[in-house]
């Protein structure tokens, strides 16, 4: 029997597989950027499913950038699982990671593993995200140990910006740095899988880098880190308040959507919409039916 010959398939059409864990760690171990980035809703999870990120985040910057809070602080549990659950609904192949809100895993491990476990069974995330080391290294190992796998976040913590001074690049100062590199070892320690790594000048992140053996993801991190994320709304600028400067522009989507909305509007003051291919027609004898109808009834 003569061998088939194996046509090749073009990348783009090769089906995707979906991203695992082990995955993340291979991305790491072969040197492959690791891409991810927030989404809210079913479009944007869309929206990343089909640009072919690797991992999605379910931020809590959502509280900012569509629940119109002033900072991440506000937003509860059930309104982040509203978010992730769509997001899940638009989402395959990316590995989905939930963020817990501020206040929902702190007090205590069987706090931590409850709000967690939501994450899981009600939003179908893969893996949740939590802030900061110190007490939350204990909650990072608790939820671990539960079987849900964690990811960490440490440099600028935005849910106690308040205790690091604002929203200010962190680790400046050697003394400070030095507990940057510390929180992230200890969550490694802890169990997380990967640790997001924010505003550290890049040579903190290199050190921090040397250390660790599971993935970190940069934002406003330098170039060092296994992955980078953005928030969504920050890379597409669709967010009319503060960007960091970390934050590069890739679109300018909000402008678009004012352009569109403000045509819309005119065009229904003037008259233009709707136009004959946007209404429906009924048959003339049907119309007439109608109005004979009309007549009888009164
Ligand atoms: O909430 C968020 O969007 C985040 C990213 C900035 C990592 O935590």
């Amino acid at each position: 029997m003569s061998a088939t010959p194996r046509i090749p398939v073009p990348h783009s059409l090769e089906a995707p597989l979906p991203m695992t864990l082990p995955r993340v760690a291979e991305k790491k171990r072969l040197g492959e950027p690791i891409v991810m980035v927030t989404a809210y809703d079913y479009p944007s999870a869309q929206v990343a499913e089909e640009a072919g990120v690797d991992v999605v985040l379910v931020g809590d910057s959502g509280a900012m950038t569509v629940l119109g809070y002033p900072s991440t602080v506000p937003v509860s549990t059930e309104e982040m699982l509203m978010l992730a659950a769509a997001v899940r609904r638009g989402l395959d192949n990316p590995l989905l990671v939930g963020d817990l809100p501020f206040g929902s895993y702190e007090a205590s491990d069987a706090l931590a593993i409850a709000t967690a476990q939501r994450f899981v069974k009600e939003a179908g995330c893969d893996a949740v995200k939590l802030e900061r080391g110190g007490t939350s290294v204990q909650r990072a190992r608790a939820i671990v140990d539960a079987g849900i796998p964690v990811m960490g976040h440490v440099g600028l913590t935005p849910q106690t910006a308040t205790a690091l001074g604002g929203y200010r690049a962190q680790g400046r100062t050697a003394e400070r740095a030095l507990g940057v590199v510390r929180d992230a070892v200890a969550l490694q320690e802890a169990g997380c899988f990967s640790i997001v790594l924010e505003a550290i000048p890049a040579a903190v992140s290199e050190l921090v880098q040397e250390r660790l053996e599971i993935p970190s993801i940069g934002i406003g991190a330098g170039p060092a880190t296994d992955g980078q994320v953005l928030v969504f709304h920050d890379l597409l600028g669709i967010y009319h308040g503060h960007t960091p400067r970390f934050a590069k522009r890739y679109a300018e989507i909000r402008a678009r959507m004012l352009t569109g909305v403000a045509e819309y509007a005119s065009e229904v003051r003037s008259g233009a919409f709707p136009a004959p291919e946007h209404t429906y027609s009924i048959d003339d004898d049907q119309l007439a039916r109608l109005r004979e109808g009309l007549k009888a009834t009164g």
